[in-house]
């Protein structure tokens, strides 16, 4: 069984990590969407609406589970008997830090890390960004599916209302 692991916080999930898993998906007999709930970050989210949001996003794939994770991710790695972990990149600047944490996975534990360019109509794509957009009113309904578009004008209106936002 080649099982391979697509982590991020995913806060919240957007087309571009839908093509990665899907296109994952079709590489690996199981992916496995590690969501990372380290409490360091400010989530919009919380780790348990994040889980949900991408289980509903993935719930088309019959060979992709969902699952949370603390701690290091090559922890989760060993215990799940993930050899693979798939990132997609971007653009060149994503390249620095994303191979310095490779090769610090690999030193780790016994995991590859496996590559995938996202699709041009993605390269701009970061979760950050579609929350900065969405914050100032702009349209986002091409970037994330519905119910996240949904999901995340409810949340940025309780935000407002809070004083938050
Ligand atoms: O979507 P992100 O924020 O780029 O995801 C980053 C994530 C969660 C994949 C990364 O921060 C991670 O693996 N965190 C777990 C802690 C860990 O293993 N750190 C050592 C990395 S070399």
């Amino acid at each position: 069984m080649r099982r391979a692991a697509c982590p991020g916080s995913f806060d919240p999930v957007t087309n571009g990590h839908i093509d990665i898993i899907t296109r994952a998906s079709g590489l690996f007999d199981e992916v496995v969407v590690a969501v990372g709930v380290n409490k360091s970050k400010n989530r919009l989210f919380s780790a348990d609406e994040r889980i949900d949001m991408l289980r509903e996003a993935c719930s088309g794939f019959d060979n992709v589970r969902v699952d949370g994770f603390q701690g290091l991710l090559t922890t989760f790695c060993q215990e799940q008997g993930i050899h693979a972990i798939v990132k997609g990149l971007r653009a060149v600047s994503d390249f620095d830090y994303e191979l310095q944490m490779a090769q610090m996975n690999s030193s780790l534990t016994d995991v590859e890390t496996v590559f995938v360019p996202t699709s041009p109509e993605y390269s701009f794509l970061a979760s950050s960004l579609v929350k900065e957009v969405a914050t100032f009113g702009g349209d986002v309904s091409g970037l994330v599916p519905g119910f996240v578009n949904e999901r995340l004008t409810a949340r940025l209106a309780e935000l407002r209302a809070a004083g938050e936002g």
